[in-house]
Order: C-alpha cells, then structure tokens, then sequence
C-alpha cells in the first residue's frame, strides 16, 4: 500500500519556516510563518500565560475527558470576547477545537454534509490553507476579487461584484479582521454592504477571526464579526487564540454555529459534537482551560489585554517605521499603505521573482506571494529590509 502515496503538495507558509531554519547566515530576517517575535525575536509567553498555568497547576486535579464541546467555560469566556452581548447565549452552538484550523475544518466538513452542493467563496488571495483544506474535502472553491494590486487596499466594487455571482446556499468565507495574508480590511460601511449582499441572496456568512486585538484593538476588531452575527440567519465562526494568547502549540481554537433560531440550537451543537466525535473525539484542553482562567480573573485579564496592546502598537511602530524609511529612500508615497495595513500581514504586492531576489541577496524570508509578517522585524531590521525592497526594485 506504502508505495502507492504520492508527494504532498507542499505547503509553501511550512516550506520557508524549513529554509529559513537551514540558512546559515546570522542577519537573516523571518517575515514568513505568522507569529509573534519580540524585539529579541523571542515568541514569549505571555505573562497571564504563565500565571494561569501555574494557578491550573496547583489547582488541577484531574486530566480526565471534560465533554465533547470542551469546558463550557472556554466557550462562554470565547463567545463574550468575540461577540460581546450582541447575540444571546442560547441562539449559539460552541465547540472547542484543537486550533483555528480545526475550527475551519469543521466548518467546511459542516457545509459539505449538509449541502454538498454548496461552494465556498473565499478572497483573493486568502490563507493559502483555505484552499487546500477546501481542495482536500473535494469542495468547490470559487474567489473572489479583494486586494486591489494598484492601491494595496481593498478592491471592494470588485469583490460585490464577484459575490452577485453566489447563490442561495454557497458560502462567504470572511476574515474577521487582520486579513490574511493582505492586511487590508474591510471598514464599517463595507461590512454592512457585504452583509446586505449575503441576507439579499441567501448566502452563508463564516468568518474567520484568528487575529483579534492585533489590528485596531480586541473590541474594535470584533466589529465586522459581531455585526455578521447580530444580522444574518445562520453564521459559522471559526476563532483561534493561538495569537492572542501565544498559545500556538497548545491548538486552542473554538466553533460557533449561531442562528437567529434558538429553538434549533440544541441540534446544531449536537451536530459540531458529532463532528468533533468523528474527528478526533475530545478537543485539547489545556489551552482553552489558560484561556478561560485569564478572562474569569480581572487581574490576570487585564495583564493579558495590556500585554497584547504593547504587541499591538508595537506591530503599529515598526509599520510606520518601515513606511517611514521608504519614503525616504524613494522620495514618494507609495510605500504607505504599509502603515495603513493593520494586523501581523502586509502583502507588499510584487512577484516571486522579487521576493525570491531579496531571500538570496538578503536573507529576507517572506511567503512567495510577497506576505510580511510584521512582527519579525525590529527596529534595527526595518531599514535592512527598507533598503534590500529598493535595491531589488520592487
Ligand atoms: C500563517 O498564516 O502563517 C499562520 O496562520 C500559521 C499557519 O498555520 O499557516
């Protein structure tokens, strides 16, 4: 049987994080995988990390099963955080899952069992593990246009106009907020105008939030979320804390199915259950059980919020330091949307050929698409990259 696999395709965001650990030169700078580094290029944890852990520690008693939608205080910690009192508790279905992804897996394998004739738009571009997970459960996959090359803002004429050609039933996958892999986001009128485009057709809004407190701020950023919940009929979210808590290894992720319909509500968890049963029985618990001790703690929430706003502004400083040094060595303004941008993502908007140039001559890693992973600068790398983007004539 062994000898009939074939190669995976690779997955070009794990591919670099690889050559990246290979390339011997001491100045290289990481600005592929999306994660968070310190000035020291450190992914710490987070302080209200650690305290939880050791307050888990001593406290814990026991490592046995907890249910199939994990702790129920994971979800409402998650669901308060992501929706505010915008929808009521009992017109939502909540799983844990290990990681965003697991969330987004769901969702589709939802989709698919329940509509098999559904499509999924997604941005383009979008996270590159979208389309391959899309591509992997044989789902029809179909883009829409949102980065507009010329502005490095969004092309919003053109992605209405591309999701006119959705019907009843097919799905509208949105990033929350932070978009990745672009960095440009919807603004309030925008989200309302996409909504109104999804209840006039009867499409399927499911919004994918793994970046919340790393644009505008933990409630600001849950405005294109929240309004998406309080205003269609059925919405899927699929939410991460692998980035806003540093928890990335722990696989720390959540499901929401929300309906406008509470009487269905205890059909739609029996179904995320049943997929979680199927899928890997018990969610991972550890991190969701560091989350939910954060937000029932005032103390530990607060250190945990003020933390991510030093990250937070932070990612802001080196965005203006980095649009800064590129007008300077250009003389022109055209390098500023980099400041505008806002999450970990900027795409810079040039070829592979480019990008491939800077890795060689520089050392500089991002994704092929030309995907920044801002957080992987610091102030001494922002006028190294400044110089390798002019140099290479981008
Ligand atoms: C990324 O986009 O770099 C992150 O979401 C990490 C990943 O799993 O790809």
């Amino acid at each position: 049987m062994f000898e009939n696999l074939k190669a995976p395709p690779a997955d070009k965001i794990l591919a670099l994080m690889q050559m990246f650990r290979e390339d011997p030169r001491e100045n290289k700078v990481d600005l592929g995988v999306g994660v968070y580094k310190n000035a020291e290029g450190v992914t710490p944890v987070m302080r209200a990390v650690k305290a939880a852990e050791q307050q888990i520690w001593e406290e814990q008693g026991s490592k046995s099963y907890v249910g199939l939608a994990g702790d129920p205080a994971y979800s409402a910690a998650m669901i308060q955080l992501i929706l505010g009192d915008t929808v009521a508790r009992e017109n939502i279905a909540a799983v844990a899952t290990p990681g965003g992804t697991g969330a987004v897996r769901q969702a589709f394998e939802l989709v698919r069992n329940t509509n098999p004739d559904a499509r999924v738009f997604v941005s383009d571009p979008t996270w590159p593990n979208h389309v391959s997970i899309l591509k992997y459960l044989n789902m029809e996959t179909v883009t829409y246009r949102y980065f507009d090359r010329e502005t490095r803002g969004v092309n919003f004429d053109g992605m209405i106009e591309d999701l006119k050609a959705a019907k009843t039933g097919d799905v509208v996958l949105l990033h929350g907020c932070c978009h990745n892999p672009t960095g440009a986001n919807l603004n309030e009128v925008q989200w309302r105008e996409v909504i109104a485009l999804i209840n006039a057709q009867g499409l399927i809004p499911m919004v994918d939030i793994a970046y919340q407190g790393f644009g505008d701020g933990l409630e600001e950023d849950a405005m294109g979320v929240r309004l998406v919940a309080s205003s269609c009929p059925e919405v899927l979210i699929a939410a991460s804390c692998s980035k806003n808590f540093g928890i990335y290894r722990e696989r720390t992720g959540l499901l929401l199915a929300v309906s406008q319909d509470a009487s269905a509500q205890a059909l739609h968890q029996g179904n995320l259950n049943f997929l979680n049963r199927q899928n890997y029985s018990f969610p991972p618990d550890h991190g969701a059980r560091i989350v939910s001790t954060i937000m029932n703690d005032d103390a530990l929430r607060g250190d945990w919020a003020a933390e991510l706003e030093e990250t937070r502004l932070g990612m802001l400083g080196l965005r203006q330091q980095l649009a800064d040094e590129l007008q300077r060595l250009t003389g022109s303004d055209r390098f500023a949307f980099l400041a505008q941008h806002r999450g970990m993502f900027s795409l810079l908007g040039t070829t592979p050929d480019l990008v491939e140039k800077m890795r060689v001559d520089n050392g500089i890693y991002m994704v092929g698409d030309s995907r920044m992973n801002i957080a992987g600068l610091n102030k001494q790398s922002v006028p190294i990259l400044a110089q390798a983007i002019v140099d290479a004539g981008v």
